[in-house]
């Protein structure tokens, strides 16, 4: 079995993967400028250059959650967006590709179901709480379990024993890595996340979404990520397999720490958040199905 720190240097040379990286890291800075710097004409000429990114980024227009009437173009799917989440989408499609399609250690479709759901609820959460940035959340959604990219890519054949042990045992990913590998998704995603100078909150995100109280930067975001990926898990956009766990929202620590942290959540209950995530629900797993069709044998 390999430490994390034996790995390390294969995480800080997954940028030499061919082609990719020489898009996430441009994307990875132009995401820290404000949208006014953004060159537009740029991001359409980046889009329309790949047909699924263009693909993705039409459908996720034309879908009710983004789109208020039908979007034909590149450019008018992407004004319809926006450009934050236009470089989500493409950051999202990036990084779909650095994992070679054989050394996937569970399945491909499953991973980006997951992550796109859990980007969707985080931004709808966000809305919903009134927490301030959106877009922040639904980027940090799509990017908490990068580590498990991270992962296949560092140790396929361990990690896809370590999934086959998760599924059989009916527990999270988290605590059969911590069995099988020795090291959390968290850790090594943390890793190569302040390798890509991503910021310090979706680094906080990576590193913490599962032990929300110990977050050092943006405690409110990193529980809002951890409820919505609860939220995935258990609405059948987890991991693939069933995962044995008792949840009580109101007990959680995310919860908790939003309560304390999100003032105007004093005046919202959990019970009617609950209501009007279920009422977005139905509206999200449709986007995802357009985005990545369920597949048949999405299983580990
Ligand atoms: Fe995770
Ligand atoms: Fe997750």
């Amino acid at each position: 079995m390999k430490t994390l720190d034996q790995i390390r240097p294969s995480i800080t040379t997954l940028d030499a993967i061919p082609a990719i990286p020489a898009i996430v890291q441009p994307l990875a800075s132009i995401l820290q400028l404000p949208v006014e710097q953004v060159n537009v004409e740029q991001v359409v000429q980046l889009v329309s250059y790949d047909s699924s990114i263009a693909a993705q980024c039409l459908r996720m227009a034309n879908s009710p959650l983004f789109g208020r009437r039908k979007t034909e173009t590149v450019r008018s799917a992407i004004l319809t967006l926006g450009l934050k989440r236009v470089q989500a989408i493409l950051l999202g499609c990036c990084l779909n590709r650095i994992v070679p399609a054989d050394k996937w250690a569970f399945n491909a479709t499953t991973f980006w179901r997951h992550s796109l759901g859990c980007a969707l609820i985080s931004r709808k959460l966000a809305t919903l709480i009134g927490y301030a940035e959106p877009e922040k959340a639904y980027l940090s959604g799509l990017l908490h379990d990068l580590g498990m990219l991270v992962n296949t890519l560092a140790c396929t054949d361990e990690y896809r024993k370590c999934f086959v042990a998760a599924r059989d045992e009916r527990v999270s990913v988290e605590s059969a890595e911590l069995k099988e590998l020795g090291f959390t998704h968290c850790q090594s995603g943390k890793i190569l996340a302040e390798h890509w100078k991503f910021s310090a909150d979706v680094v906080a995100v990576i590193e913490f979404h599962h032990h929300v109280a110990e977050t050092p930067s943006d405690p409110a975001l990193v529980a809002l990520i951890h409820l919505s990926d609860l939220l995935c898990r258990l609405r059948d956009l987890g991991y693939g397999y069933y995962e044995a766990m008792a949840v009580d929202l109101a007990r959680d620590e995310a919860w908790l720490s939003l309560l304390e942290h999100c003032p105007q959540l004093a005046t919202l209950d959990l019970a009617r958040l609950t209501l009007d995530i279920d009422g977005a629900m139905g509206e999200i797993i449709a986007l995802v199905d357009a985005v990545f069709r369920p597949d048949s044998s999405a299983s580990i």
